[in-house]
């Protein structure tokens, strides 16, 4: 082997090994959350569905994909990878909060039977919405912010006819038409600490036997409106954290 050949294949090796230790970097980074009493998983120990082949991921994990990059109130790669597999294994969905409908349409996408229901604040409705006193106030106006679309991703595309948009504020939301109804739900909508309560309320409602429940931005202090009230339900149900992602899980369980 040439000298420049060897030179070519320790500068490989180095950059493989820095590129590794900057994604183990993100991964603990995101996954650490000072105080929280709610236990990390690995994403291959949630359901045998992601368990790891020596290539990696399986084949049945495929989904459909557009990067995160630049999206209002988006969630990563990872997370939108994960939450395709369950869409994958439901008949229904519903989220709570559609934003741009980015995560709507590639749930759809990935999943060619499922049926999504959403829920979000129109343009036209900020300011009805009821954050209650001591609701914390930069996660009320990141709310509003992202309340800014009245059309989405996957409009007059052809997975829209297996969308239902619902409009309208969370709180008002009437979900006695749904119980049970859904094997995943999504709860992303307001962060305030009020709204995550009622969200909860609702989906744990709205959960059926051997569903999931979802919920995103768990990532400590920084959002009380989530920190606080997963802590308090952590006592009551086993919820659990996904290493490299800021989702908190429950599983209800089969009837
Ligand atoms: C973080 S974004 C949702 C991101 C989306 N789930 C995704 O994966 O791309 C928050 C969403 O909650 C909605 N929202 C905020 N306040 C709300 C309220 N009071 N009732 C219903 N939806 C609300 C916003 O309109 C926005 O669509």
């Amino acid at each position: 082997m040439t000298a420049l050949a060897i030179f070519a294949l320790v500068l490989a090796v180095v950059f493989f090994g820095l590129w590794r230790a900057a994604d183990a970097k993100v991964m603990a980074t995101k996954s650490r959350v000072p105080g929280s009493p709610i236990p990390l998983k690995s994403i291959q120990d949630v359901d045998p569905l992601f368990a790891l082949t020596r290539f990696g991921p399986s084949r049945e994990t495929e989904v459909a994909h557009i990067a995160a990059v630049h999206v209002e109130g988006g969630i990563s790669d990872l997370e939108s990878w994960f939450l395709c597999n369950l869409a994958k294994t439901s008949k229904r969905v519903f989220e709570f909060g559609t934003a741009t409908g980015k995560t709507t349409y590639l749930m759809a996408r990935s999943a060619p039977d499922v049926r999504i229901s959403t829920v979000t604040l129109h343009p036209d409705e900020i300011g009805s919405d009821q954050h209650a006193a001591g609701d914390d106030k930069a996660l009320q106006v990141a709310a509003r912010r992202e309340s800014a679309f009245a059309e989405f991703l996957y409009s007059g595309t052809d997975v829209e006819p297996r969308i239902e948009q619902l409009f309208g504020d969370s709180k008002r939301f009437d979900e006695t038409p749904y119980l049970a109804a859904f094997d995943l739900i999504f709860v992303d909508g307001a962060h305030t600490d009020s709204y995550v309560r009622s969200d909860t309320e609702k989906a744990l409602a709205m959960l059926a036997p051997g569903g999931w429940l979802v919920w995103h931005d768990y990532v400590g202090r920084k959002v009380p409106g989530v920190f606080k009230p997963l802590n308090e339900l952590s006592t009551k149900l086993p919820l659990f954290r996904i290493k490299g992602t800021t989702f908190v899980v429950y599983r209800k369980p089969a009837a």
